[in-house]
């Protein structure tokens, strides 16, 4: 087993889930309702099969968790749950607010223990090896070396695009190269219209962007405008935990209101409660001058979730054989138009081992081909002028963000196109720079991204079409899938 990874800091946005896994564990919950949550938010788009393995399949997650030492926190020697937006129970389960990271280090601990595991970091995946329709291995550039790694099955599990947007609470590698790599071998990919944007993101001046977990909401914590008016309810009946979009898009409107910023205000609730359930929170303030405990903080939405990636099954499998994709840049089905809280560490780890088992069945017929190496001759020089990755960021967050409209996302598609021919013509696969390399992600993802917005003439979970701010079930109760079909 060979294991790539693009960086060799330890970074991903799992490592960074706050919130918590979301799994039926108290008597007064029920998988019903845990499924009926996650369908509702989906907003008519979730695969039912999938929500109800996901569903079903979660405790014993949380209980293999458990055994693998992962430290969840307890009450009176139960484990504790909280609540968050659209969850009818509380029923995420948590580590202060540092879920993600207790989940993979216990994870990572485990895996680097296997025998016959080779792990190179700092390894930059290019592209698929698609031969005869199947995939037969990746290229990638690692110490110089550009090099044709034969696989009988490859996983993606690249997380996914946060960072095709200027705001965003994802780390920089959620760039969208598995969606990328997926597309250019011809895998279907599908929903891409739909990206979550998360209401409460720290937008100090001056101080980095940082999540303010939807976990300080379900403790209590108030959304406030500058004069200290609790304004949620004007705007949705659920109040401060309502759905993720129908709060990022409350906060919009007020500050178009009020011309002024929005605050998380958590002053009402004790203060020793807040510094031990939220630690990384209160410091991650702190840093930024602002004491939590005893202040209300500013905030505002930022991208944190993509729903649609690469199509798959319930086995991980996508529509090209030998490829196979779990967690964030997969779409298995589950999250449909909008993601439920906390749902999505329960994906990666119900789907993930899903796909290992089927990835082991896989590689028992599958043919090994020779790997190749050869040295790196360094860039393709005379090419297009390129734009930077940040230009791509801002024109996805301007017309592709929040609040779209049919002229807005004219222009980003047609501007996309423009870069994204231009990387064509620089061949940019052969340069192995990892800027360059990131660039093609977010060019070849945002475009996708910007094309089904553009297509699909509705609203529904995370897509707001401002110039179709209905639901039209008749029209668009259905799925977009993008796939392009390539050879060699
Ligand atoms: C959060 O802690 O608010 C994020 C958790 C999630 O994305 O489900």
């Amino acid at each position: 087993v060979l294991l790539l990874s693009k960086d060799s800091a330890p970074r991903s946005a799992s490592r960074w889930a706050q919130g918590g896994i979301a799994a039926v564990t108290r008597p007064e919950d029920s998988f019903a309702s845990h499924i009926a949550d996650t369908l509702e938010a989906g907003a008519g788009l979730c695969d039912p099969p999938a929500v109800e393995l996901l569903v079903r399949e979660a405790p014993a997650c949380v209980e293999r968790l458990l055994q693998l030492g992962m430290d969840f926190d307890r009450h009176a020697g139960q484990l504790s749950t909280t609540l968050e937006a659209a969850h009818s129970h509380r029923r995420v389960l948590h580590a202060q607010d540092r879920t993600g990271g207790a989940l993979v280090d216990a994870l990572e601990k485990r895996v680097l223990q296997r025998p016959g595991l080779l792990r190179l970091q700092g390894a930059l995946a290019l592209r698929l090896w698609i031969d005869g329709g199947r995939c037969r291995g990746l290229q990638v550039l690692h110490n110089g070396a550009l090099r044709w790694v034969a696989a009988r099955a490859v996983v993606l599990a690249t997380g996914g695009g946060g960072h095709l947007f200027a705001n965003t609470t994802n780390p920089s590698q959620a760039s969208g190269d598995g969606i990328a790599m997926a597309w250019g071998a011809g895998a279907t990919i599908r929903d891409l219209e739909f990206v979550q944007f998360h209401p409460t993101v720290l937008s100090a001046p001056g101080a980095a962007r940082f999540l303010l977990s939807e976990a300080l909401r379900g403790e209590g914590a108030r959304l406030v405008n500058a004069e200290g008016d609790a304004f949620m309810t004007r705007y949705e009946p659920a109040g401060d935990l309502a759905s993720r979009d129908l709060v990022a898009r409350a906060i919009v409107r007020e500050v178009e209101r009020t011309g002024k910023p929005v605050y998380l205000s958590v002053v009402h609730l004790d203060p020793a409660f807040v510094r031990s359930r939220f630690p990384t929170i209160v410091a991650a303030c702190a840093e930024a001058g602002l004491d939590l405990t005893r202040e209300a903080v500013p905030v505002s939405p930022a991208a944190h979730y993509v729903m649609g990636g690469v199509e798959t099954d319930l086995d991980g499998r996508t529509s090209v054989p030998g490829l196979f994709a779990a967690g964030e840049v997969a779409c298995t089905g589950v999250h449909g138009a909008n993601r439920l809280a906390s749902n999505s560490l329960l994906e990666g780890l119900v789907f993930g081992a899903r796909a290992a088992e089927a990835m082991a069945g896989a590689v028992r017929t599958a043919t090994l081909w020779d790997s190749e190496t050869r040295a790196f001759d360094g860039p393709v020089a005379n090419h297009d002028p390129l734009p930077t990755a940040n230009d791509v960021r801002d024109v996805m967050w301007r017309a592709v963000g929040l609040v779209r409209d049919r002229a807005g996302l004219t222009r980003a598609v047609d501007q996309l196109t423009r870069w994204s021919g231009a990387l064509r013509g620089a061949q940019v696969l052969e340069y192995g720079d990892p800027g360059v390399r990131r660039l093609h992600s977010i060019v070849t993802v945002g475009l996708r991204i910007a094309r089904a917005a553009l297509y699909r003439e509705e609203s529904r979970g995370g897509h707001y079409r401002s110039d179709f701010p209905s639901r039209d079930d008749a029209r668009w109760q259905r799925h977009v899938a993008d796939v392009t079909h390539v050879s060699g």
